[in-house]
């Protein structure tokens, strides 16, 4: 029987998030106020060495990102850190809970990537529609400034950093970092072409380093108490915890989290509470729609991101949305093709009329066809094409929960 290991949501349920007092009561700041008696590479390095990797879903590695950003163009003027507060991921919703309920810890932490990088200005680009979390980040800001920790000379450091908050407007598309620099310098929402990377040329054409929420808010943890100590935590690829957001036939939904290497048995069971109303699991969808399905095979390996991955499936974000017996896994497919399709930004012709394609023929599935065999296998084919052919990773998506749906469930779509 697994227990959650809170790093990320120690403070959870046990401070106001509202007061600043409470948190540096809980031990708040103690990672930034010790990141000041470091030099920012030794910031970088601790972090590199811990193994800690983004929260957003790729799962690059934290300190590597940092350091590029903060080696490239040594002469421009100024350098940036956003924060990818969007949480646009079909059945995510871990950024939220830190939001609205430790928003000083994301903070702290984007404090300590900014002195790391050496970047004065940082924005928060946060889900329009969240609007606890924007009240209480609001609020932490000019807690924060108001006691020194954000603005000139913090803590007497010789640092200064403002941090502000724009927010988006619901495009899930806006979640994908160049899009989100692309829409925080005013303009509309489509992606730019990578490479540049944002550490080369971000924000306003100079480097920036962009963190999910729940990245930025380990960092202070691992600053404060070393890299040895979150290595402890998980394996050797996937170090420390992850929170996983659980969601769909299971008795107790929420925000889990645990040490990397975590199984989907122990936590449906261990956790969430079990299956809903004991019935039978039938499939889980991991990483939200840009995910995988997965099916019984799969309960007892290890949800780490390499092994994931060597399996077909994925971590991404750490949604988990659980699927019972009776339930269709043709309705979630659907589900996913028609976001997808609605979230398409139209630039390019691959996915504007590829998730449109896919949306509409794969409604053959379930209303008729000759031959449904070669209609799914035609369907994969044509969002390998896309995957191909597409600008921005949402034209590369669609490919992940339709063919993990065929490779699993290739006889329910077909039948
Ligand atoms: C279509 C799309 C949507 C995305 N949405 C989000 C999001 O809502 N939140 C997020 O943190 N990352 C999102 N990402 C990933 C970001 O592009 C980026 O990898 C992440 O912010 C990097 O932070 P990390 O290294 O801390 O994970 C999205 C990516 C794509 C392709
Ligand atoms: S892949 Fe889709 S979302 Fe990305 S640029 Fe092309 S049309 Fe827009």
């Amino acid at each position: 029987m697994i227990k959650e290991t809170r790093i990320t949501l120690k403070n959870i349920g046990k401070i106001n998030p509202e007061s600043i007092e409470d948190y540096l009561e809980a031990g708040g700041c103690e990672g930034l106020k010790r990141a000041f008696t470091m030099d920012p590479v030794s910031i970088i390095d601790e972090l590199l060495e811990a193994g800690l990797r983004g929260r957003g879903g790729a799962g690059f590695s934290t300190g590597m990102k940092q350091r590029f950003t903060s080696e490239s163009c040594r002469q421009c003027p100024q350098r940036y850190v956003v924060v990818n507060a969007d949480e646009g991921e079909p059945g995510t919703f871990k950024d939220r809970l830190i939001m609205e309920q430790d928003p000083h810890l994301y903070i702290e932490g984007t404090i300590i990537a900014a002195y790391a990088i050496n970047a004065t200005k940082g924005y928060i680009y946060l889900r329009g529609e969240y609007q606890e979390s924007i009240d209480k980040t609001q609020k932490a800001i000019e807690s924060a400034y108001a006691r020194g920790f954000l603005g000139k000379n913090i803590l007497n450091s010789g640092f200064d950093f403002d941090l502000e908050i724009k927010l988006g407007a619901g495009s899930y598309l806006c979640g994908e970092e160049l899009t989100m620099l692309e829409s925080l310098e005013g303009k509309r929402g489509t992606p730019r072409i990578k490479p540049p990377f944002p550490a080369e040329k971000g924000l306003f054409g100079l480097p920036t380093l962009v963190n999910n929420v729940e990245t930025l808010a380990t960092v202070p943890p691992i600053i404060f108490h070393g890299k040895e100590w979150y290595r402890k935590f998980g394996t050797e690829r996937s170090a420390g915890t992850k929170i996983f957001a659980i969601s769909g036939q299971v008795n107790k939904p929420g925000n889990y989290e645990v040490e990397m290497g975590v199984t989907l048995r122990q936590l449906i069971n261990d956790l969430a509470g079990g299956m809903r109303e004991g019935k039978k699991f039938k499939a889980a969808l991991l990483g939200g729609a840009a995910g995988t399905f997965v099916d019984a095979s799969l309960l007892d390996d290890r949800m780490t991101y390499d092994h994931l991955k060597e399996k077909g499936a994925t971590l991404g974000s750490g949604a988990v949305i659980v699927m019972a017996e009776g339930d269709s896994v043709f309705d979630i497919l659907h589900n996913c093709l028609r976001f997808f399709r609605h979230e398409s930004c139209g630039k390019c012709v691959p996915c504007r009329v590829g998730t449109s394609l896919l949306e509409r023929e794969s409604l053959k599935l379930r209303n008729g066809h000759p031959d449904k065999k070669a209609l799914l296998q035609q369907l994969v084919k044509e969002s390998q094409i896309m995957a191909n052919t597409s600008l921005c990773p949402l034209g590369q998506s669609p490919i992940l929960p339709l063919e993990s749906a065929a490779r699993f469930f290739a006889e329910e779509l077909t039948a």
